[in-house]
């Protein structure tokens, strides 16, 4: 690339000096700087994410203040509101005249950038922000943005209620697909991960917890704040918090700690989450290669959404207690989804179908149904079965959480293990995540390493079981 740029660079200079006297004044270049997109270019999210700038750091502190106790049948999380500041580390990739963040949060009563005064508008779920001055492409900076008042989840038919989910006593976070914006100003596009650091008060007797490690805690009055760290690259969807009451489990599977905790209600689950959490951790580590974030574990609260999102380093189950299976889905999604990550939504088979892969594997491995087994009985489904359409490389966004996304996509994988066999196909997991580990990752980049790491052609089968409408039957 430096070759081939420093000819072009010769030539222009060239060009230039020869024609020095007849060539028209340069177009006038802006001196404040080009907009930024509203969005990061998804098929699927045309808004999610913006354009030019990278986030490194979110610093996200917030007070929960509920505004009436918690009382038996109530959801007292929806009667609360909030007080908060984040502080995003960010760096220019173009001149920058105004930038977007995603937020549908409410009311904002400040932005600072690089701590002066910023000129800010919503429009939909854009926040647009308008610095004193342009910002020099490549420069480092800091957005602060204050906001207050009561957040509210989202709901649409495609992905049922998620964002912030206000619970009996608190509230919790789930937000996949784009639902980090309904509680933080996000750059919200999983292409753009970055670490964070939550600072979360609440009144005593309530409790936090949060994606990453906990970083201690500290009085302020008559309320406790707890801060909780992570310090690996995460995208924004999978940025949790958790405020209630709740009973806390701690161990170790080998290195790493792991922290689970069941609200009262479900109180009884508690020693299972923990014991299963810990085995499936261990198991995982096995197949998949080292555990890449500084802790483990899971929460499971109240409000009623029947399904979990592996929110890092500590997912989170929505109204149930979880099965094995469940746990051991939501785990491998810690190396598929959270290590990693989708650089387009398109790719979520990536997330869905290893981690049904992964439930696969350890039915198996806990003496129960061969993944083989498992696979022939799908492919038994009638052609027009759900299982297969649509084709889970290309879904759709509507289809981003469809049955054949997970199931079609394990299928997938099994079919590459027949293919390759066992050998070559574990090679290829492990393989898939240390390279990709922290990173961003695309189905054709999935693909090109199975070819590599087998030594063979295989554009037809993924062609099959990725793009091709209908029940595979030849591949
Ligand atoms: N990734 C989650 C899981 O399979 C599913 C999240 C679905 N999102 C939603 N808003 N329903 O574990
Ligand atoms: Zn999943």
């Amino acid at each position: 690339a430096t070759a081939l740029v420093g000819a072009a660079a010769l030539l222009a200079s060239w060009a230039g000096a020869a024609a020095a006297s007849a060539a028209p004044a340069p177009a006038p270049k802006p001196a404040r700087g080009v907009p930024g997109a509203p969005g990061a270019g998804d098929r699927y999210f045309a808004n999610a994410g913006n354009g030019g700038y990278d986030v490194a750091h979110y610093d996200i502190a917030l007070t929960y203040k509920p505004l009436t106790a918690p009382t038996p049948g109530r959801n007292a999380g929806r009667d609360a509101v909030i007080d908060a500041a984040v502080t995003i580390t960010a760096r220019a990739t173009q001149r920058l005249s105004r930038f977007d963040l995603d937020f549908r949060g409410p009311r904002v009563s400040s932005v600072l950038v690089n701590g002066r005064r910023a000129a800010f508008r919503r429009e939909g779920q854009e926040l647009v922000v308008t610095p004193a001055a342009a910002l020099p492409s490549g420069a480092a900076f800091t957005v602060r943005v204050r906001y207050a008042g009561r957040p509210r989840p989202m709901r649409s038919a495609a992905f049922g209620t998620y964002g912030w989910v206000p619970t009996r006593d608190g509230a919790v976070v789930l937000a996949e697909p784009d639902g980090a914006p309904t509680w933080f100003p996000a750059n919200d596009h999983p292409s753009d991960k970055a670490t964070y650091a939550f600072d979360v008060t609440v009144p005593k007797g309530l409790r936090v917890l949060a994606s990453g490690r906990p970083a201690g805690t500290a009085a302020r009055g008559a309320a406790t704040a707890y801060r909780w760290v992570e310090s690996a690259p995460m995208a924004s969807y999978l940025a949790m918090i958790a405020i209630g009451r709740f009973t806390v489990r701690r161990s170790r599977a080998g290195s790493v700690p792991v922290i689970t905790a069941v609200d009262p209600g479900f109180a009884r689950a508690g020693a299972g989450l923990h014991r299963t959490t810990v085995r499936a951790l261990t198991w995982a580590t096995g197949v998949f290669g080292p555990y890449p974030f500084a802790t483990a574990g899971g929460i499971v609260d109240d409000p009623p959404l029947d399904y979990a999102l592996e929110t890092q380093e500590r997912p989170v189950y929505a109204g149930f207690a979880p099965d094995a299976g469940f746990v051991v889905h939501e785990l491998a999604h810690q190396w598929f989804g959270g290590s990693v990550s989708l650089a387009r939504w398109q790719d979520v088979w990536l997330n869905e179908g290893f981690a049904t892969y992964a439930e696969w594997m350890w039915r198996e491995h806990t003496g129960g149904t061969r993944a083989r087994t498992v696979f022939r009985r799908y492919l038994a489904q009638p052609p027009g079965s759900p299982v297969f359409t649509p084709p889970p490389g290309r879904p759709e966004r509507d289809s981003l959480f469809g049955l054949s996304v997970y199931v079609r996509g394990a299928m997938c994988l099994q079919a590459l293990r027949e293919r390759v066999g066992d050998e070559a196909f574990f090679t290829i997991l492990r393989t898939w995540a240390a390279e990709r580990r922290g990173s961003n990752a695309t189905t054709p980049q999935f693909t090109a390493l199975a070819e590599r790491v087998a030594g063979r052609d295989l554009g037809p089968l993924f062609n099959v079981w990725l793009y091709t409408k209908g029940r595979p039957s030849k591949w």
